[in-house]
C-alpha cells in the first residue's frame, strides 16, 4: 500500500461503489424534493448574474472573501441544515451559531457581503430569493472565481427562524484536532461518505488558519507526521502558544482554489491533525492520492460532494420564511397590518 501505482489506484476505484469520478455519466447527486435547478428561472432570471457581478468586484478587493463565505456555506450546512441559521446575529442572553467558539474565521466582512447580496438581489426581484440561497450560490461563485470548477447548484431553500445553541454548534462541527476514523463517523451520519470527506477537506486550498486551531501539533511537543521544515516556519508564525496570528492553509497556492492541497498533503505541510491523517488512513489515502495526481478527478468529485452538502436538511415549500435581512428573522407582524395569502406567508396589506 505503501508505493501503490496509478493503476492499482484506478482499479481500487472502480470497485467503489460510491465514487461518481470514474462514473463520468452521473455529474450530480439526487436533488432533493422543493429544490431545483431552476426554481428562480421566471422569477429572477438574474438572479446568478447579480451574485457573481457583485462579488467578482468583492473578491478584486479581497480575495479572502472568497474562502470566508465558503466556509460559512459550510458551517451552514453542518449546523442544523443549509438554513441560513449561521448569519443570525444573537445576543449576550441567546448567543447563536455566530458566538460559538468556532466561528474564528467566520469573518465579519463576509457577513456584511451577503445581506448586500440581499439587497441587490431582493431590490431587482423583491423578496423572493432566501438567505440560504444566497449563501449557496455566493459559496459556489467562491470556488469558481478562485479558479475551481464552476458547477450548477439547485435552488429553492428558505430560511430558519432561529439557529443552533453553542453546544450544539459545537456538536455538529468537526474538529481540527479529529483523525479521520471520528471524522468518517461524523460525517456518515448525515450521509455523507469517504469520498465526501476527503473532496471537501480539499476546500484547504483557500484562506488562512488562527495559530490556536493547530498549534498543540506545534507545542510542547512537534507533531512527527509534519514536515520538519513546515513545522520550523509556521513556529515562526506562532512563536507561542495562544498567539493571534494567522497562517495560509495552503502554502503551494494560498489564493487558488486548485488540486495543491492534496499535494501539501502528500508532504506532510497541512495545518490539521484532520488534514493530514487522511494521508495516514487507509480509506482516505487512495482518494488523497487521486486527487494530488488529477484535478480534474479533485474538480468532479468535489462539485457533486458540494450539491450532495448544500441539500442537507433544507427547508423548502412553505416551511421557515424568506428573510429580509439575512441576519435576523423576519418581526412577527401584527394580525391587524396583515393578511395571510394562501401559500402560508404573511404579508403587508
Ligand atoms: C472536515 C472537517 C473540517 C474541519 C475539521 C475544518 C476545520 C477548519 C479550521 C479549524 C479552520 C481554520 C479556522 C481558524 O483558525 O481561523 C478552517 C478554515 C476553513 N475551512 Fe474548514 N474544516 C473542515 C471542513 C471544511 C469544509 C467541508 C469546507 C468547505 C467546503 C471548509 C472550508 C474552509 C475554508 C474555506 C477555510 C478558510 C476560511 C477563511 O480563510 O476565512 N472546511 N477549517
Ligand atoms: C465569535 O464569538 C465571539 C465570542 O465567542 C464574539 O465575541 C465574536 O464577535 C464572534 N465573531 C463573529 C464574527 O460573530
Ligand atoms: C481517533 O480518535 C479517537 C478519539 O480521540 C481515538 O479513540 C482513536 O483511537 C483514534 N484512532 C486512531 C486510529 O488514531
Ligand atoms: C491561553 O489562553 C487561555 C485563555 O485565553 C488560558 O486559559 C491559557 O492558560 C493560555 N495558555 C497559555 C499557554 O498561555
Ligand atoms: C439586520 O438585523 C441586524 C440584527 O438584528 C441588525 O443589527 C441590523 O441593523 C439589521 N439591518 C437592517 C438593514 O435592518
Amino acid at each position: 500500500m505503501a508505493s501503490m501505482s496509478v493503476a492499482s489506484l484506478l482499479l481500487l476505484l472502480l470497485v467503489s461503489s460510491s465514487c461518481p469520478v470514474l462514473q463520468a455519466q452521473i455529474i450530480h447527486p439526487p436533488i432533493v424534493k422543493g429544490l431545483s435547478y431552476r426554481f428562480y428561472k421566471s422569477k429572477c432570471p438574474n438572479l446568478e448574474k447579480i451574485v457573481k457581478n457583485h462579488l467578482t468586484t468583492v473578491f478584486r478587493k479581497d480575495i479572502g472573501q472568497a474562502a470566508a463565505l465558503l466556509r460559512i456555506h459550510f458551517h451552514d450546512c453542518f449546523v442544523q441544515g443549509c438554513d441560513g441559521s449561521v448569519l443570525l446575529d444573537g445576543s449576550t442572553s441567546s448567543p447563536s451559531e455566530k458566538d460559538a467558539p468556532p466561528n474564528l474565521t467566520l469573518r465579519p466582512e463576509a457577513f456584511v457581503t451577503i445581506n448586500e447580496l440581499r439587497e441587490l438581489v431582493h431590490k431587482k426581484c423583491g423578496q423572493i430569493v432566501s438567505c440560504s440561497d444566497i449563501v449557496t450560490l455566493a459559496a459556489r461563485d467562491s470556488v469558481a472565481l478562485s479558479g475551481g470548477p464552476h458547477y450548477r447548484v439547485p435552488l429553492g431553500r428558505r430560511d430558519g427562524l432561529s439557529f443552533a445553541t453553542t453546544e450544539e454548534t459545537l456538536a455538529s462541527l468537526p474538529g481540527p484536532f479529529e483523525n479521520t476514523t471520528v471524522l468518517i463517523a461524523h460525517l456518515k451520519k448525515i450521509n455523507l461518505h469517504v469520498t465526501d470527506l476527503v473532496a471537501l477537506s480539499g476546500a484547504h486550498t483557500i484562506g488562512i488558519s488562527h495559530c490556536t486551531s493547530f498549534e498543540e501539533r506545534l507545542y510542547p511537543k512537534q507533531d512527527p507526521t509534519m514536515d520538519q521544515t513546515f513545522a520550523k516556519s509556521l513556529k515562526v508564525t506562532c512563536p507561542t502558544l495562544n498567539s493571534s496570528n494567522t497562517t495560509p492553509m495552503d502554502i503551494r497556492s494560498p489564493n487558488s482554489f486548485d488540486n495543491k492541497y492534496y499535494v501539501n498533503l502528500i508532504n506532510r505541510q497541512v495545518l490539521f491533525t484532520s488534514d493530514q491523517d487522511l494521508l495516514r488512513d487507509l480509506r482516505t489515502r487512495p482518494f488523497v492520492r487521486l486527487f494530488g495526481l488529477s484535478q480534474t478527478a479533485f474538480f468532479e468529485q468535489f462539485a457533486y460532494s458540494m450539491v450532495k452538502m448544500g441539500q442537507l436538511s433544507v427547508l423548502t415549500g412553505t416551511q421557515g420564511e424568506i428573510r429580509m435581512n439575512c441576519s435576523a428573522p423576519n418581526p412577527r407582524k401584527p394580525a391587524l397590518w396583515s393578511v395571510v395569502d394562501d401559500e402560508g406567508e404573511v404579508e403587508a396589506v
